[in-house]
């Protein structure tokens, strides 16, 4: 009597009338007859399966290692199908072939020879009213050690509503997303063709998808409204008319801690800046991992400025796309950050008296 074991690594995708089985542990696809998908059906139903003998079938599905003699290791994910797909679906996607320094830098050259179609980067820019931004004051970061701005920086929920000076606002901007190194020189000078940007935060292939999305409250000079921070020319682009506190309170799920801050930015990646170069989904995690980076920055050089600092991933996405005026799929919402003045506390007034209302 021989056992049978369907991998729990599989899932199936229908496509133009066929079926595929997707192995997202191996990366392998099939396309499936009748009688494999029917015998894999049967399968799942109980993990295993005992059977006289191996037959074809089962031995063409243990070939292709959707199936196996041995029971598979067990494993504990407590998040659905989808995460797990995704977790595992993205680990080892780079096989195992190892190559000398030389090959290793000849293949990268090679590649990205291959996944270059444009000679610059490419900024992304809208149409439209532009506000301009005075100058930045970067020395006044200097006033505050790395240190000093690690140990005050947390996440306050209670903010007054007072206005932040342009001066500040245009820092802020300037230090986390706009051009603070200049020209990328060392390429320069050693004649290698420049296909990223530097910014402040590191980012995978310096392709920087994570742009700035910025909705004004109260800034000196600036009216309120939804813009986005033009990267090269440091300035902002009008999007949309301004939003209240109400509004922003709805998109970010009934949370009220954004209430009176001075203005907030919506961190939003541009994906399809990446997936020409990194064609696998793996690098979707990279641009969770530069807007973790960028909101980092954000957050100690709001604290340097002595603005108090607030941050959320809990938003409803196709609101805020739709407030954004941003498609929500090749371009989306990751992460929230405000800031302003207001009371230095993690746990603000109404929702102690909230709280001990409840309890
Ligand atoms: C990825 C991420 C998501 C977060 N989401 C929320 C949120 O939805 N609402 C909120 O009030 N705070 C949120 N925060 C802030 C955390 O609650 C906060 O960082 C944590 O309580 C530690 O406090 P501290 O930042 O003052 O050190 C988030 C922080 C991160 C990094």
């Amino acid at each position: 009597m021989t056992k049978l074991y369907i991998s729990p690594y599989i899932f199936f995708l229908l496509k133009e009338g066929r079926t595929i089985v997707w192995n997202y542990k191996n990366h392998t696809q099939f396309e499936l007859e009748e009688k494999y998908f029917n015998r894999l059906k049967e399968l799942s139903c109980s993990g295993k399966i005992i059977i006289p003998e191996t037959e074809e079938v089962d031995k063409d599905l243990i070939e292709a290692n959707l199936v196996s003699l041995q029971p598979y290791e067990p494993f504990e994910w407590k998040w659905d199908e989808l995460g797990q797909i995704y977790h595992v679906g993205t680990q080892d996607v780079h096989g195992g072939k190892e190559y000398s320094d030389e090959e290793f830098v000849s293949n990268y050259y090679e590649f990205c020879k291959e996944v270059t179609n444009q000679d610059e980067y490419q900024y992304v820019s809208y149409n439209g009213d532009q506000v301009t931004l005075p100058k930045p004051n970067i020395d006044k970061l200097d006033h505050s050690s790395v240190l000093n701005a690690i140990k005050l920086r947390m996440t306050s929920r209670s903010f007054n509503g007072e206005k932040v000076s342009i001066e500040n606002f245009s820092t802020l901007l300037f230090a986390n997303f706009g051009l603070l190194h200049g020209e990328w020189e060392e390429l320069k000078q050693k004649n290698l063709k420049n296909l990223g940007i530097r910014r402040a935060h590191p980012s995978g292939g310096g392709l920087h998808p994570v742009e700035a999305y910025v909705l004004v409250f109260n800034v000196e000079n600036i009216p309120a409204g939804i813009y986005h921070y033009n990267v090269k020319g440091h300035y902002l682009s009008k999007i949309a008319e301004s939003c209240s506190y109400e509004k922003l309170k709805h998109t970010l799920c009934g949370q009220f801690f954004g209430d009176g801050i001075s203005f907030g930015i919506f961190l939003v990646g541009h994906f399809d800046k990446v997936w020409d170069k990194y064609g696998h989904s793996r690098s979707y995690k990279d641009v969770y991992l530069d807007a973790g980076h960028v909101s980092q920055t954000f957050l100690l050089t709001a604290t340097a400025l002595e603005l108090l600092t607030w941050e959320t991933a809990w938003f409803k996405d196709s609101e805020v796309s739709s407030l954004l005026n941003i498609n929500g799929i090749s371009v989306a919402p990751l992460f929230f950050l405000g800031a302003g003045y207001g009371q230095r506390v993690s746990v603000p007034p109404k929702l102690h008296k909230l709280l001990q209302q409840t309890s």
